[in-house]
């Protein structure tokens, strides 16, 4: 409630009879700076339909902690008290931020009230890993950090414009590295999701360069798009536009490159195929990460694997210094790899974050409202 409060938010608190048990509604009051609601006050006041009006008289509802009771009664729409009942009534964005034992996050039960509340378009932040309230457990189910939810707040209130004055760099597509002037090593990425990224962020406001290595695609409008074709191009076009509020590394650069690749065509001959030799190109993400100069206050990585994809998102993190990867599993059975739609998870210093399956550019809208959030 203070985070929301600093943030110029008017916090107007439904205590439930469990929270009351944890804390007074005097407390609660005097931190909100406002009259609390709970059951046992407000009976009187349901003549004149109190909990419609709480419902109705908000731009966002937020539920914190959100039990695995909750969550259930939110999914098949019971509404026995006056939390539950202005979450029914509302017609306005409902947050959660989970909190619970991770065998009651992990039930079958809880996973299905969660992707049934999530089809109902409730918006969840967190829980998070850690340590729990019981001695000796930890795991996923705490709830989000009191900041992580204020900036998930604010995201959901100010999507449009959200970015204004801001600047957004992306990367997208897959480089072609040269072994002759008419043949490429490259990859199978379409550059949709990194593409999409950019229109997203452009239609929040930010001033936005795209460095698209080559794709079919059209450039975005509004968007300023550099071409490249090989990934050290790539990162002197990114060093180029520096600086930049935020980074986002959505290419699927080629690691190596064919180390001195043929002036002329490579031809067929009695030597048999030729043998290729590689070097590593630069990695352009780590290589912006970790400038002192000019760092983007943001900088977003990807992490595209077909298998450990947490772990793997978890090491590049660290390894390349990022604020934020995305993991994606793009296995060819996912048909995410030039596919439609995208299904990731946010990983963080502060936890992982999963998405249901989404279309691209839905995955772009929610990732710059995050992005936004985070960078306030
Ligand atoms: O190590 P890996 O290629 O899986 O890392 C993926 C992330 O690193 C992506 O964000 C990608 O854009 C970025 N990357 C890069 N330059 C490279 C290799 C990867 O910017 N040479």
């Amino acid at each position: 409630m203070r985070r929301l409060k600093e943030r110029g938010a008017i916090v107007r608190p439904i205590l439930t009879e469990g929270g009351a048990k944890f804390v007074t509604p005097l407390a609660v009051g005097a931190i909100a700076g406002e009259r609390v609601f709970t059951d046992l006050f407000d009976l009187a006041e349901e003549n004149d339909v109190g909990h419609i009006r709480l419902a109705r008289d908000t731009d966002l509802v937020l539920v914190a902690p959100a039990t695995a009771y909750l969550l259930a009664k939110m999914a098949n729409g019971l509404a026995d008290d006056l939390a539950s009942a202005a979450l029914l009534a509302t017609d306005r964005p409902v947050l959660v931020a989970p909190a619970m034992n991770p065998r009651m996050w992990a039930n079958a039960a809880t996973r299905r009230n969660v992707e049934r509340l999530r089809q109902d378009g409730v918006r969840f932040v967190g829980p998070n890993e850690g340590t729990m309230a019981e001695r000796g457990e930890s795991g996923l189910g705490r709830m989000a950090e009191p900041l992580e939810i204020a900036a998930a707040v604010e995201a959901l209130l100010a999507p449009a414009g959200s970015l204004k004055g801001r600047r957004v760099l992306i990367t997208s597509g897959p480089t072609h590295e040269p072994i002759d002037p008419v043949r490429v090593i490259a990859n199978r990425s379409s550059g949709r999701q990194g593409h999409a990224i950019a229109a997203a962020a452009a239609r929040a406001g930010a001033e936005v360069v795209l460095v698209s290595g080559p794709v079919s695609l059209p450039d975005p409008e509004g968007v300023t798009t550099l071409h490249v074709e090989t990934a050290r191009e790539m990162l002197a076009a990114v060093e180029g536009a520096l600086p930049a509020d935020i980074a986002v590394f959505a290419a699927a650069v080629a690691d190596w490159r064919v180390a001195e690749a043929s002036a002329e065509k490579v031809k067929k001959g009695k030597g048999g195929p030729p043998a290729l030799t590689f070097v590593e190109n630069p990695d352009i993400l780590a290589t912006i990460a970790k400038r002192v100069d000019n760092r983007p206050q943001l900088v977003i990585g990807f992490a595209a694997e077909t298998t450990n994809v947490i772990e793997n998102a978890r090491e590049k993190l660290t390894r390349k210094g990022c604020d934020l990867v995305v993991a994606n599993d793009v296995s060819p059975a996912t048909g995410i790899m030039g596919g439609d739609r995208n299904e990731v998870s946010l990983v963080t210093a502060s936890g992982v974050e999963s998405w249901d399956s989404l279309p691209k550019e839905d995955v772009a809208e929610r990732l710059i409202d995050r992005l936004s959030g985070m960078l306030r």
